[in-house]
């Protein structure tokens, strides 16, 4: 099944972020009355996962359940233990008991800025495995990177590094995206070549059940393209993930024949 996801990084108050899935849930729900019988059926194949920050999760979780909104919730990060003293932080069974489905771990910006080591990401892996959800593993090179030649190698370290010790019942569930540092939020998405080698190399290193995403300046016009691209599972889209216009846009694009 095919899965789009919006991390909302750091954006949208959680009055805003409420607006934002209500509109969303209109706008899905409005989309069916232009689509033909199959690609409403690939529209109800879809999942959706949306990203809020930790302070919206509540709210938008009450609004999810309580119109029905066909969407799943997600969280952007988490902590690897259960409680404690970990002032800030916030433990994997908490977002579980707020029905969040997916858990992002690893994205670049938190490798980055946070100092996210491999070895903490694939702790924290564990641990959303752990509470009954799902990873979404973000793993990418960066320019230098990618000019060396250095991508495939980066990519297979990168995911060996976050599932060492994952059963292999868990390594078929986890959902990995392949996101280039150099297309996030820059506008510059990958070409279409460059991103299905990039989630095939991925899918060669964990098989062909855990779903590979791609991600790196998703919008409406490239949406298409890339999800009909073999090895390619879905999408995890940042900025136009913030405007329900343009997500609920990227949703149609991807359903559409
Ligand atoms: P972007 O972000 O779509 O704004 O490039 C993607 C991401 O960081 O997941």
């Amino acid at each position: 099944m095919p899965l789009i996801s919006g991390n909302w990084k750091m954006n949208l108050s959680h009055a805003e972020a409420v607006q934002a899935v209500k509109k969303l849930g209109i706008l899905l729900e409005g989309m069916k009355s232009e689509l033909t019988k199959p690609e409403i059926r690939r529209l109800e194949a879809v999942e959706i996962s949306i990203h809020p920050t930790f302070v919206a999760l509540r709210s938008v979780q009450s609004v999810v359940e309580a119109e029905s909104i066909p969407v799943m919730l997600g969280a952007q990060n988490c902590h690897w233990e259960d409680s404690g003293a970990f002032t800030g932080e916030v433990s994997p069974i908490m977002l579980s008991k707020l029905n969040v489905r997916y858990v992002i771990v690893g994205h670049s910006e938190r490798r980055r800025i946070m100092g996210e080591s491999d070895e903490m990401i694939n702790t924290k892996l564990k641990a959303v495995f752990r509470c009954g959800m799902i990873p979404i593993l973000c793993v990418g090179e960066d320019l230098d990177q990618r000019e060396n030649n250095e991508t495939e190698s980066l990519l297979a370290y990168q995911v060996k590094a976050a599932v060492d010790g994952v059963s292999p019942d868990n390594l078929s569930k986890l959902v990995i995206a392949y996101e280039p540092v150099w297309a996030i939020g820059t506008g510059i998405s990958a070409t279409l070549d460059q991103a299905q080698q990039g989630c095939q190399a991925v899918h060669s290193l964990v098989g062909s059940s855990a779903r590979v995403l791609y991600g790196g300046s998703v919008n409406a016009d490239n949406a298409s393209q890339l999800v009909r691209c073999d090895g390619i599972d879905g999408l995890l889209v940042g900025g136009a993930s913030l405007n329900p216009d343009s997500f609920a846009d990227i949703v149609k694009q991807s359903v559409i024949s």
